[in-house]
Order: C-alpha cells, then sequence, then structure tokens
C-alpha cells in the first residue's frame, strides 16, 4: 500500500459508504478510464467477473466457441464455461510468448470453412505486456469476430503507444491482491461503448429493472465493487508508476545478474511496446545451464523463496483436455523451461541478490 489508500478508506467510513456503490467506485471508474484512455468503464468484485460479463453481453449460445490464447491463468477461460462455451486455444508465439496472431488465422479461417466462426476472441497481455494488436485486430476484422482484450495483468503497459486495455471491444483489468496495484480483490471491464458499460453495471447490479419494487427481467449477478476497496484502488493507481518502475528494477537487476549465465533467456520484450513488468520470467535450458527450471525453484524453495513456473498451458489442464488448440509447441516448451522470479515490488536489493545467488550457485555446482 501506499500513503493514500489509509485515508481513502476512512473518508468512505466517515461518509458511511460502505456498499457496493458510492462515490469511490464512481470515481475508481473515471480516474481508471483516465488513466488508460477509454471513455467507460465498470469497477467489479474480480477480473474473472469483468471476463464473465463481457461473455455474457455476447449472448453465447451453449455449443459455441471463443478462441482464448493458452498460456495464461484458468480465469481467461473459465467464463467462456459458466456461458457453456467451448474454448479453442491458441498457441504463443516465440517473440512476445503472447497469442499467435498466424495461428489465430488459420483458427478463424478453419471455423469459417465449417460455417462456426467463433463468438470471441480472448487476448491475453501475458506477464503485463501486450500481444501483438495489429495484426490480432487485423485477423478479428476480416473474419468480423469481436476482441476481448485481457488485461488483467498489464495495467500500466503500452502497445504501440496505446495502453493495455484500449484495443478491442472491452478489456478486462484485475485488481486481485498478486497484480501490479491491488485492492485485495476486484476487477474493471471498460469500453469505448456506453451501452456495453451501463449494461455490465445492470449486470452487475442483479439487473434490477427500474421499477420501484425489486423487478427482474434479466438474470443478474452480484458482481459490484464495495465502495471501500474502490477507495484503496484509488489510492493504489496514484502509486502505479512507482510499481512500474520498482517491477521494471527487478527486471533489469535479474537481467544484469545473470548476464553471463549460459543458458538463461528472459521473457522477451518486443519492440512494438513498454510492458509493466509485472513479473520477471526466465527460461532455462537445462543441457547449457547445468540444471532444470525445477532445480532453480527447488533450489528457491530451500531458502523459503517462492518461485513458480509459468502459467501451464490450459490445453495441457485436464479440465481443458477435451479442447481444441491451434499450434501447442511454443507454450508446451516456455511451460517446460520457464520460471518466473520473485518479483513483488517491495523487494529489496538483499532480496533480489539472495534470490539471484541461488541460480548463479545452481550453476556453478553444474559445473564442478
Ligand atoms: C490473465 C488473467 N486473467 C484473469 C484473471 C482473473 O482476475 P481476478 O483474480 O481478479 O478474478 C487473472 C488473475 O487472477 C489473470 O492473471
Amino acid at each position: 500500500m501506499g500513503d493514500e489508500e489509509l485515508e481513502f478508506v476512512k473518508e468512505a467510513f466517515a461518509t458511511n459508504w460502505i456498499a457496493p456503490l458510492g462515490p469511490h467506485v464512481d470515481a475508481f471508474e473515471k480516474e481508471v478510464a483516465e488513466f488508460v484512455g477509454i471513455p467507460h468503464a465498470a469497477a467489479l468484485s474480480s477480473g474473472t467477473a469483468a471476463l464473465h460479463l463481457a461473455l455474457r453481453m455476447l449472448a453465447i449460445e451453449p455449443g459455441d466457441e471463443v478462441i482464448c490464447a493458452t498460456q495464461t491463468f484458468s480465469a481467461s477461460a473459465n467464463p467462456i464455461v459458466y456461458e457453456r462455451g467451448v474454448p479453442v486455444f491458441i498457441d504463443s508465439e516465440a517473440s512476445s510468448w503472447n497469442l499467435d496472431p498466424e495461428r489465430l488465422r488459420e483458427a478463424l479461417a478453419d471455423g469459417a470453412k465449417r460455417g462456426k466462426l467463433p463468438r470471441a476472441v480472448i487476448a491475453v497481455d501475458l506477464y503485463g505486456q501486450c500481444a501483438d494488436y495489429d495484426p490480432i485486430l487485423a485477423a478479428c476484422a476480416e473474419f468480423d469476430v469481436p476482441l476481448i482484450e485481457d488485461a488483467a495483468e498489464a495495467l500500466g503497459a503500452t502497445y504501440r503507444g496505446r495502453m493495455a486495455g484500449t484495443f478491442g471491444k472491452c478489456a478486462v483489468f484485475s485488481f486481485n491482491g498478486n497484480k501490479i496495484i491491488t485492492t485485495s480483490g476486484g476487477g474493471m471491464l471498460v469500453s469505448r461503448d456506453r451501452a456495453l458499460i451501463e449494461r455490465a453495471h445492470f449486470l452487475a447490479t442483479q439487473a434490477r429493472d427500474p421499477a420501484p419494487h425489486y423487478q427482474h427481467s434479466s438474470i443478474g449477478f452480484n458482481y459490484r465493487l464495495s465502495n471501500v476497496l474502490a477507495g484503496i484502488g484509488r489510492g493504489q493507481l496514484r502509486v502505479l508508476p512507482h510499481r512500474i518502475a520498482a517491477r521494471k528494477a527487478n527486471f533489469e537487476f535479474y537481467k544484469n545478474a545473470f548476464r553471463d549465465l549460459p543458458g538463461i533467456e528472459f521473457m522477451p520484450i518486443a519492440d512494438y511496446g513498454k510492458p509493466n513488468f509485472w513479473l520477471t520470467c526466465i527460461l532455462i535450458e537445462p543441457e547449457i545451464f547445468g540444471a532444470t527450471r525445477e532445480d532453480a525453484r527447488l533450489a528457491l524453495e530451500r531458502e523459503n523463496i517462492e518461485a513458480r513456473p509459468v502459467w501451464k498451458p490450459l490445453h495441457l489442464q485436464p479440465v481443458f483436455a477435451e479442447c481444441r488448440i491451434f499450434g501447442g509447441n511454443v507454450s508446451e516448451e516456455i511451460f517446460e523451461k520457464g520460471l518466473c522470479l520473485p518479483s513483488g515490488s517491495n523487494l529489496t536489493r538483499d532480496d533480489l541478490e539472495r534470490a539471484a545467488g541461488i541460480i548463479r550457485d545452481l550453476h556453478a555446482q553444474a559445473q564442478r
């Protein structure tokens, strides 16, 4: 937390706005929309809820296909199944680890040929780096399929000078506890389409029709963000530039610490944009480095330092085993060799040196 969050929370208490609506919610929506450069926003209880509403508004029919990047957290695809849709996964491109635009085109062309185009494409801005939106949007436009941007991890990243969250029909942010800024739990749906965001507000507030009594013509959800948490979000938004700078400093520290280590590659930073450096991730080439990704993770764990493998591709998840995948080798290799290093915004120089030292020692031991 920064310095201002508590003041906003106190204000919520002082004014007795302890509800899933209130002045902080309105202000947080406005401030995120302004920061991102998009006109409309709906503050919600999670990023997953935001994705769910985005899909609900596309009126997916049971069995409809929805395309999704495979290398991501399960929450990117779960809402497809909530809507009784069928996920179709797309491999990563090696140059950004994000949804491969070539494979996407292939999948869309395949859908067109079968007379079963997907209802939407969900692209993910992985680990805080935007997907390659020019070719992705061109493919979506060619087949007239709407794009949803899952920017849950990427608030503050840019693509060709434009902020993450401004691509596609709508986009999603997460303020979950592990994200670059947090409200402990929370999310936001943003869009240029006013009607879409109005509908999201309506559905997220139990779909209450305008009537003095409780009247419902649609099935709604309880998905709004509390005014207390929105207060935290407002304070967090003010420290976002510092958080991005801290995360970037982590990346630069590790880059420098491993510069002479053979067999370590960093997640590539594509030249089309600037990530928010949410997590620093590496690939470990065991034959060259002398140890595997799992050896590195366990060596850190023995010292009580948590590191995790990169997202396991969704097409390899038991729950999505029946789903189709276009490509697959790239994300599978990234998963096999990929490790997310300790990347918190509050890591000290000592913390970073300890973590990097363990990886360096592992390589040195393998040379003996
Ligand atoms: C890529 C991605 N999409 C969606 C989500 C879901 O967000 P939330 O945890 O706020 O529901 C997350 C994170 O949790 C995520 O990393």
